[in-house]
Formats: C-alpha cells, structure tokens, sequence
C-alpha cells in the first residue's frame, strides 16, 4: 500500500511540467525574434535555413543549403534539447565563427519555450505557424518596373521601363541582384524593386545572373 502510494507520488513528480518541458504555445510567440531570417516550410531557406525538421538533426546539413560556415558543420551538435539550449543561449559560445547575426536569449523560460515550440513543429504537432514574410512575385510587375533597356555610358547608367521612361543612375547607386526563387522575374524581364525607379537609388532583379551583362548596352552616342 505505502510502496503503491510512493509510486504514484514519484510518477506525479516526473509528470509534473518542469522548467526544461517548456511551453509551445509561448514559444510560438517568441519565434517572432527568428521569422526574419528562419521559416518553418521544409527547404524554405531565406537568409538562415529552414527550421522545419530541424529535431534530431546534425548542425549544418540540410542538404538543400548551401551557405552553413564551417563552424556550424564542425560542431557536431545533434539539435535536441540540451544542444539547442545552448545554440540559444549564445551561438557565438556555442560554435565560435558562426555567422547567425543573434546575440542570443538569456532568459532561460524563453529558451525553453522556444524549444518546446521548434520540438512540436518537427513533430508535426497542431502549433501555430507563423508565416515567412512573403516575397512579392515578380513576374507580376508593373510595367514601369519592368526593365527593357540598360545603357551604360562611362559611370552612368541609363534604365528605361516597359513602359519607354528612362531614368539617369550614378553606377553607385545601382544594384543588380538575381532571384532565381519561383517568384522571381521572369527570363529576360528584370524587375526594379524598392521604391521602383524615383529617388537617386534603384534595385534591378534578373532571373538570372548570366542575364546582367547582356542586358547592359555600352553606348555614349545617344
Ligand atoms: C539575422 C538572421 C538570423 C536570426 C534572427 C536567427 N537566425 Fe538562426 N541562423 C541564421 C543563419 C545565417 C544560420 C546558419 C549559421 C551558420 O551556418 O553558421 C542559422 C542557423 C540556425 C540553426 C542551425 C540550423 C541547422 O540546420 O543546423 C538553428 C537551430 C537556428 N539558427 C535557430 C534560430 C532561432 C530559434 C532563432 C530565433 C530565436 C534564430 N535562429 C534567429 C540566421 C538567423
């Protein structure tokens, strides 16, 4: 009777939740402070890789990216709870080198949760999941940011729309990028985005980084 009642009591303490369980719904809240730079779709890779899946992991091999320091790779960490505890608390302490630009938690509630949270969505558990912030599609520009023209003439750059407008741009301040995502511009058709072609500054995306150089015209005649 009295061994009975002690191992009841001794199966209420483990069942009890303790500080290490944390809480998923609370670490939904808190993955705020990662969505910038980690989504939750499988192989959804933005500036960090994709933190679905990530339970029972090795540090630094999700195949589909491609840009893990050697830091990471070299620190053999399987992402569990202890690991991930300590990747939270200072990823600097962690994997020296490292390039997560993430000072790190020092509330160890909030790690805790977080966890909890990253643990459930790895298992596919009914958990809110906050979305990526989506990337505009491209491929549906307006025509005055689609590109049809660039001419180059010594340090200046002369852009002009679909819609025939050109606008001058010191070589400074043009930047050329590629995005070669599902929602990237389409072939041969490379998209101003920001603030579209006003101001002295101006982004151009190409579908693809071959495209650059074809696309800009050496010409000072016109
Ligand atoms: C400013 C961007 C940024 C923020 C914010 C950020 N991360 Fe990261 N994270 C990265 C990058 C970049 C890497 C890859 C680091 C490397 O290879 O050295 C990474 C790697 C990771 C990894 C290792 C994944 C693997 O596949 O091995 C985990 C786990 C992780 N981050 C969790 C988080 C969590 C949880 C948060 C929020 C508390 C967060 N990160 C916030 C950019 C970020």
């Amino acid at each position: 009777m009295i061994a009975r009642a002690a191992a009841a009591l001794l199966a209420a303490t483990f069942a009890a939740p303790s500080l290490a369980a944390g809480d998923a719904a609370r670490g939904a809240a808190a993955f705020r402070a990662c969505l910038a730079c980690h989504a939750l779709e499988p192989d959804r890779n933005l500036t960090g890789p994709s933190l679905g899946g990530l339970w029972g992991r090795k540090a630094g091999t999700l195949a589909s990216y491609r840009r893990y320091s050697d830091a990471l790779k070299r620190s053999g960490a399987l992402w569990n709870e202890s690991t991930l505890d300590a990747w939270l608390r200072s990823p600097q302490t962690m994997a020296p080198g490292n390039t997560m630009q993430f000072a790190g938690i020092a509330d160890e509630r909030a790690r805790a949760d977080l966890i909890a949270y990253l643990r459930a969505v790895s298992e596919g558990k009914d958990v809110p999941r906050p979305k990526a912030p989506a990337l505009p599609d491209l491929k549906k520009a307006p025509k005055d940011s689609v590109i049809a023209s660039i001419r180059r003439c010594g340090d200046s750059y002369f852009v002009t729309n679909t819609k025939g407008e050109t606008l001058p741009f010191w070589e400074f301040n043009l930047r050329f990028k590629t995005d070669t995502s599902a929602t990237g511009p389409a072939p041969g058709r490379p998209v101003v985005v920001g603030q579209g072609m006003q101001g002295d500054r101006a982004q151009i995306v190409f579908a693809d980084p071959g495209e650059i150089s074809k696309f800009v015209r050496e010409d000072c005649r016109e």
